[in-house]
């Protein structure tokens, strides 16, 4: 590893995990350490992209392990260990297998990298980032889930494609729980600036909320042996971009409420500053009184998995 570059490490190195240290090689984010429980796998991925750097032109190092001693003194730690989704499975149904898996991964990160931020992208996302929270003793600020990041920009590749827009032009925001309670919010997703409801009739925004909603669904039915792993690898990179390069940037993740939108205690998306200090602000955005019920009924249904684990 190279003393002058960050250090990021990723936990799991399947079809996320790695594709999370391909972006992050190609943006030349840092070096890059992949871990995972499979004999060969993190170490032959590291190898591979690594020969894909004079190609490419990058000169960040890749490391693979099977243990964490590699890890030490890591900058982030993004954690996508665990079981995808398959056909049929809702995130919930991974919840006490993911649970063992991330507490373990956690446990291991933090005896090694104690400044570290962690990036949570297992499922079900919002119960793992508590569950990553409370095992770790770290501030709320530096443990954060990735979820919101995604379902926007599945949102804005609908808005756009309906309108026939650049996606460049659409923003979205989609609050709340990474489940099918998540809150796309259509006041505040807009095209150059114009809301979208000014845009779009009812009906057809509500079709696309209801496929943003439907988004993970819809990749496992087509893919049938896994869940999406490209646009959630890229939203997780987009992360730590923010971080590293303390760009103070307005995402929305799954972060640590201490009253904010009415909810205390609980980890649920909502838009935050992310900085070099990992979540520097909880931005508060009016909701109205039908979208704060239906804030309120998906962190109700995050808090729901977070009380079966009982953290
Ligand atoms: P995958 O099955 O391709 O990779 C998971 C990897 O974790 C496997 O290589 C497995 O060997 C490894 N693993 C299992 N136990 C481990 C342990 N104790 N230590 C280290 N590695 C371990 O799955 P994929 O598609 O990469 O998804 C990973 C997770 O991310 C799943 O839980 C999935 O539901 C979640 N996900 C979350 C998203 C979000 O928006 N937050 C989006 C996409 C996926
Ligand atoms: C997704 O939204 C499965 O959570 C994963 O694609």
């Amino acid at each position: 590893m190279s003393p002058a570059r960050p250090k990021i490490t990723v936990v799991g190195a399947g079809n996320v995990g790695a594709s999370i240290a391909q972006y992050a090689v190609e943006k030349e984010l840092g070096d890059v350490v992949l871990v995972d429980v499979i004999e060969g796998v993190p170490q032959g991925k590291s190898l591979d992209l690594a020969q894909a750097g004079p190609i490419h032109g990058y000169d960040s190092l890749l490391v693979g392990s099977n243990g964490y001693d590699e890890t030490v003194g890591s900058d982030i730690v993004v954690i996508t260990a665990g079981l995808a989704r398959k056909p049929g499975m809702t995130r919930d149904d991974l919840l006490f297998k993911n649970a063992e898996i991330v507490g373990g991964v956690v446990e291991q990160v933090v005896a090694r990298s104690k400044d570290a931020i962690l990036i949570l992208v297992t499922n079900p996302l919002d119960a793992m980032v508590q569950l990553a929270w409370k095992k770790s003793g770290f501030p709320s600020r530096r443990v954060v889930g990735m979820a919101g990041i995604l379902d926007s920009a599945r949102f804005r590749l609908f808005i756009a494609r309906e309108l026939g827009v650049s996606v460049e032009n659409v923003t979205a925001f989609v609050l709340g729980g990474h489940g099918d309670t998540m809150v796309p919010l259509p006041r505040y997703s807009t095209v150059a600036g114009i809301p979208i409801t000014e845009l779009l009739p009812r009906e057809t925004i509500d079709a696309l909320v209801q496929r943003t909603a439907n988004g993970g669904a819809e990749i496992v039915g087509l893919l049938k042996t896994g869940s999406a792993y490209y646009a959630p690898a890229a939203s997780a990179v987009e992360m730590v971009e923010a971080i590293l390069k303390d760009k103070k940037k307005i995402l929305p993740c799954a972060a640590y409420l201490d009253g904010q939108y009415g909810v205390k205690g609980l980890y649920v998306g909502v838009p935050v500053k992310l900085g070099r200090s990992g979540v520097e602000q909880i931005v508060e955005i009016e909701l109205t009184p039908e979208e704060q019920a239906a804030f309120r009924k998906s962190a109700d249904a995050v808090r729901e998995l977070v009380d079966k684990l009982k953290l």
